[in-house]
């Protein structure tokens, strides 16, 4: 798709975020973080978080959870070892590099992934989306957390003039949600099961997807009446 980010804007941009990271965004991407985790939480025990960033969502997990992270960035990821490193963290198992394109997880290890103010930006995003679905349990589930693209009106004019400068930023503010329901509907083993806005003035739309289990795919026998 024209306007995809590629991989080495996406490291100097976000070598550049890091030292401001959460003073800047932390407070800006609070309530859709929160909205993410907390559903993450209730899909299951083993989390993956994709683009982790500077792991400002740690302190939204408990020791309930087993909570893994990868970020593309070595700058941030450096940070999100800061942090884990003060044990304030226990839950949080792991930190590493790794491109969310291609995860170097077994098949089906977690029960919930989320991405938040991460799909977005990468640049091949159903290909994410393919290695989110290799590595999920049946029954997990996909979180993502962004702003997506209004399509139409005033907000629509704004986001595609703003667009062509966003980029350098790391920024992809033109992202709209037909293309997740395209990936899903074509991947066969995923369904959407939720989309809602979140945040002061749902700025932030969360999209749920749950990988089907086998017996989702088996036919129903529905006993005789009468
Ligand atoms: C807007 S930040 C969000 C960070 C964190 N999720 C949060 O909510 O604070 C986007 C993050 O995605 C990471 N990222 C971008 N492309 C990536 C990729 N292909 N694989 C892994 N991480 C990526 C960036 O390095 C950055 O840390």
């Amino acid at each position: 798709m024209a306007g995809d980010l590629d991989r080495h804007t996406m490291e100097r941009a976000y070598a550049r975020w890091a030292p401001i990271y959460d003073a800047v965004c932390g407070p800006i991407f609070e309530s859709g973080r929160r909205a993410a985790t907390d559903a993450a939480k209730r899909a299951g025990r083993r989390i993956l978080e994709l683009g982790v960033g500077t792991g400002l969502s740690f302190q939204d997990y408990g020791p309930d959870h087993e909570v893994y992270g990868i970020d593309l960035s070595e700058p941030m990821v450096a940070r999100a070892r800061d942090r884990m490193a003060s044990g304030a963290f226990p839950h949080v198992k792991d930190v590493q590099v790794m491109d969310a394109h291609d995860l170097a997880f077994p098949d089906g290890m977690f029960d919930a992934i989320t991405a938040q103010f991460v799909i977005t930006l990468v640049e091949r995003p159903e290909r994410v989306l393919d290695e989110c679905a290799r590595v999920l349990k049946p029954g997990g589930e996909i979180i993502l957390v962004n702003h997506l693209y209004s399509e139409k009106g005033l907000a629509a004019a704004v986001e595609r003039w703003f667009s062509k400068h966003a980029h350098a930023f790391g920024l992809r503010p033109e992202f709209p949600f037909h293309r997740l329901e395209a990936w899903a509907a074509n991947h066969g083993g995923m369904e959407v099961v939720e989309r809602r806005r979140v945040a002061l003035f749902g700025v932030y739309t969360l999209v749920r997807f749950r990988k089907r289990t086998v017996a989702d795919a088996a036919p129903q026998v529905f006993a005789a009446t009468g």
